[in-house]
């Protein structure tokens, strides 16, 4: 460890977050606030995190002996993503490290299989689903639900829309694709939805919860590029039963720190639940100035167990988009027309070089107005990525 612990102040919590990306990186600075020592097993010297974090050891998290001797000097491990094998987790958790969440509850966010049939068992409504391992199958899926189009998903390892295809026949070339993948697939009715919606809970080990409002997200290509909190037009009955399930699962589940659970709003009214996700979420970014209490910092509080913070929105709307990598390589050139046509503006670069399509930052803008606050979110992520040059 970079520190040592009795160079540290007497009961500073070490928390190890696994996983150096951009969610380590802006849980660092509730973690600055909070004075936590935040520790986090980074892929590179130079990923997000570890630009931001002192202490920041480059170790594969798919190694046991890496993992075990970056947990030996944490107070409790938690994740910036979910790809640490679940076996591995659970030996650590045997040999007495905190884990949280914990491998029973993570499995359902590293595994869209497990996730869909333990949902069905707590009556959270889901889309229709399989398991499918040939083109029969797939037939009879289809039969099933009313024909094609369907979906095909990998059940693990899948982000940001990689491993999720539409498919319209068993013939379809897609399905070659899908199980090239090696991976178990998933057959799901393709959702007619009006929009996504997203509920964020926080839950800590003692059973306390809180919930954020439910807010809107549009993904493009798979990518979530914007989200607007609270969702707009949303019947309060709906928003209600969105955060209760939201909890329902995270208690039944065992969920410890923040809960993401993804959901289509159908056009037939149904609410129901796409995935879960085990850790800060981009649908809970616009937090950090839309809510009295960031995701992050509820993150840190529930993995603590310390008591919750409100989750309560501060403004009318907040509106996040993202910045994803474009034409224009130096993200900063364009922060001058930004800053000074919007000093309510918040902006939040990753500390990444861009690429194509690639999460590079995100800004934040709130207020009473949705439209307005909608368009000066667009425009500054437009203007920064070379998209508008006014
Ligand atoms: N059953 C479905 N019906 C309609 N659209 C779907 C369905 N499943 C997924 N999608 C679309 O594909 C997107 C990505 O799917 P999903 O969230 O399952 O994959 P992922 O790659 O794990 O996502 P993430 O980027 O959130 O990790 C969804 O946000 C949604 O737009
Ligand atoms: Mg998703």
């Amino acid at each position: 460890m970079k520190f040592k612990r009795e160079d540290l102040p007497v009961g500073t919590p070490v928390v190890g977050m696994v996983g150096g990306g951009q969610l380590a990186r802006m849980t660092q600075e509730s973690a600055i606030a909070l004075g936590i020592q935040l520790r986090v097993l980074a892929e590179g010297e130079t990923v997000s995190a570890a630009q931001a974090v002192a202490d920041a050891p480059v170790g594969d998290y798919r190694d046991p002996g890496t993992v075990r001797r970056f947990a030996a000097e944490t107070d409790v491990v938690t994740f910036d993503h979910e790809h640490v094998p679940t076996e591995l987790l659970r030996a650590l958790e045997a040999e007495g490290v905190k884990v949280r969440p914990g491998p029973d509850a993570l499995v359902h966010a590293q595994d869209k299989a497990v996730m869909r049939q333990r949902l069905d068992t707590i009556d959270a409504p889901a889309p229709a689903h399989q398991v499918v391992a040939s083109k029969a199958d797939i037939e009879d899926f289809a039969k099933r639900i009313g024909g094609f189009p369907i979906i095909l998903k990998t059940t693990r390892g899948g982000y940001d829309g990689k491993g999720v295809w539409v498919c319209t026949s068993a013939e379809d070339p897609v399905v070659d694709e899908a199980f090239a993948t090696k991976v178990p697939i998933l057959a799901e009715e393709k959702v007619d939805f009006v929009r996504e919606l997203s509920a964020i809970v926080a839950r800590s080990p003692h059973g306390q919860a809180v919930a954020y409002p439910i807010v809107e997200s549009v993904q493009r290509d798979g990518i979530c590029v914007e989200v607007t909190a609270p969702a707009p037009g949303l019947d309060p009955d709906k928003a209600a039963h969105a955060q209760q399930t939201a909890l329902k699962i995270a208690g039944e589940l065992g969920v410890v720190g923040i809960l993401a659970v993804e959901m289509f709003e159908a056009r037939d009214g149904r609410l129901l639940v796409n995935e879960l996700a085990m850790r800060p979420h981009n649908t809970g970014h616009w937090s950090i100035e839309g809510a009295v209490t960031s995701q992050f910092e509820n993150h840190l509080r529930a993995v603590l167990d310390l008591p919750l913070g409100s989750p309560a929105a501060r403004a009318p709307y907040t509106v996040m988009v993202n910045v994803l990598g474009g034409d224009v390589e130096d993200m900063h050139l364009g922060l001058l027309h930004c800053m000074a046509r919007d000093p309510g503006l918040k902006v939040h670069f990753y500390g990444k070089s861009v690429k194509p399509g690639r999460k590079v930052g995100h800004v934040t803008a709130y207020g009473d107005d949705l439209a307005e606050v909608r368009e000066r979110a667009r425009h500054a992520a437009a203007y920064l990525t070379g998209t508008i040059d006014e």
